[in-house]
């Protein structure tokens, strides 16, 4: 992309963020697991899902909205969670809130955010539903629990606990570039990557509040720093969770409960057993297990199996307008975006998301039109082309 041009797309906003952050930030973000395979599936099924055009319907008035987890939105899309999103852009978090406050649709913040819950809460403009709050299950409890009231209290109603974490990913770039690495080394390689950077420098470390690590703050021992959040975080996801948790979930949460990273039929039709209000389609971009199917060769076996009788929302490789089109054809209620925001945030900020938003309900609303439908609820299956996916 040309340094003048406008970004137009989740792509171009990628290009401008990787330009802007230090390697290991934009690495970080943009990176899956092992080879990638999983990460590239995401993206290229898509592609390969192809659409009915259909002419000469009155399409005058075209009503994009849906309810997702009990919530009223512009469209069928929220914002995922992502770790550390914060260090993408200034208060990264809060700006993300607002531009998605803004375009009516949900903000699910992350156990690892860096901005706290109350400085998102407080960032969403008068009248606008509170952020969705994404749990992993810690080793310890009590912190569960701690972050659990805390959420309730900031008035969160949804939350989003993700399943397919028992422990990290191997994100190989995270291990060439040091993210991974504690010591001297790494730490220097990392200083320098930041160096190189002087704008992203200027914005997050420097004109930023000193960093702090959003919910856990106060839980991580050792303060303020990177490593040892993330030690400590490595440390702490507990791969015996199973599906007794959901009981013990259950009774400590009252809210909606969301389960993230199923990819498998059986575990949608014992999720609907759990108890859960839904669950959202993801390999979690990608960054888990390299080798699982894309998300959206998933979706319709699992939209068969529970589709009628729970939400189903899905992530992983959503780029554009059309992309959410196509997952609600293939049976999902609605879809989470990930990397598209969050390259948005790092690319320009709050107003790049806003924008990159306000072109996605377009794009939406003209896939809608181009295929005759009038109303988001009424996409399914009549609007692919036969043979298609
Ligand atoms: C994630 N994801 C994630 N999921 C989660 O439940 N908690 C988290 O803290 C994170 N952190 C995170 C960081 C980064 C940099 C990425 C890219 C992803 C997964 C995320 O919520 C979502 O499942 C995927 O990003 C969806 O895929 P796309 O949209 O990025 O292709």
């Amino acid at each position: 992309m040309k340094a003048l041009s406008y970004p137009a797309t989740a792509l171009d906003w990628r290009e401008r963020a990787r330009r802007r952050l230090p390697r290991f930030l934009f690495d970080y973000l943009d990176g899956g697991a092992s080879a990638e395979q999983t990460l590239a599936a995401n993206v290229q099924d898509f592609c390969r899902v192809r659409l009915r055009q259909r002419v000469l319907v009155d399409v005058g008035a075209v009503d994009t909205r849906a309810r997702l987890a009990g919530q009223d939105c512009a469209m069928p899309l929220a914002l995922a969670p992502v770790g550390l999103a914060g260090m993408m852009a200034r208060r990264g978090e809060a700006q993300a809130m607002r531009a998605a406050s803004s375009a009516g649709l949900p903000f699910t913040l992350s156990t690892v955010g860096i901005c706290a819950l109350d400085e998102v809460c407080a960032a969403a403009p008068a009248g606008s539903p509170p952020p969705w709050f994404q749990l992993y299950m810690l080793r310890e409890r009590a912190a569960v629990r701690a972050l659990l009231d805390k959420a309730w209290q900031a008035g969160c109603r949804t939350l989003v606990f993700t399943v397919d974490l028992p422990a990290t990913g191997p994100r190989l770039r995270d291990v060439r570039n040091g993210l991974a690495h504690q010591g001297a080394r790494a730490g220097l390689l990392r200083a320098a990557q930041v160096l190189a950077r002087p704008r992203w420098a200027w914005d997050v470390a420097l004109r930023g509040k000193p960093l702090t690590f959003g919910c856990l703050t106060e839980q991580v021992p050792g303060g303020r720093d990177l490593n040892a959040f993330k030690a400590w975080v490595d440390a702490q996801f507990d791969p015996t969770v199973s599906w007794r948790d959901i009981d013990w979930l259950r009774q400590h949460w009252h809210g909606r409960l969301l389960l993230k990273g199923i990819l498998d039929a059986q575990d949608a039709r014992a999720a609907l057993d759990s108890g859960a209000d839904g669950i959202v389609v993801s390999n979690h971009g990608g960054r888990q297990l390299d080798g699982v199917p894309s998300t959206i060769a998933a979706l319709p076996a699992i939209a068969a199996a529970v589709g009628g009788r729970t939400e189903v929302l899905l992530d992983g490789g959503v780029r554009s307008g059309t992309d959410v089109f196509k997952a609600l054809a293939l049976g999902a209620h609605g879809v989470l975006i990930g990397r598209a925001w969050i390259w948005a945030l790092a690319g320009g900020g709050e107003a790049a998301v806003r924008q990159l938003l306000a072109s996605w309900q377009r794009e939406f609303e003209l896939a809608m039109m181009l295929t005759g439908v009038t109303r988001a609820a009424d996409i399914g299956a009549a609007q692919l082309e036969t043979g298609s996916a």
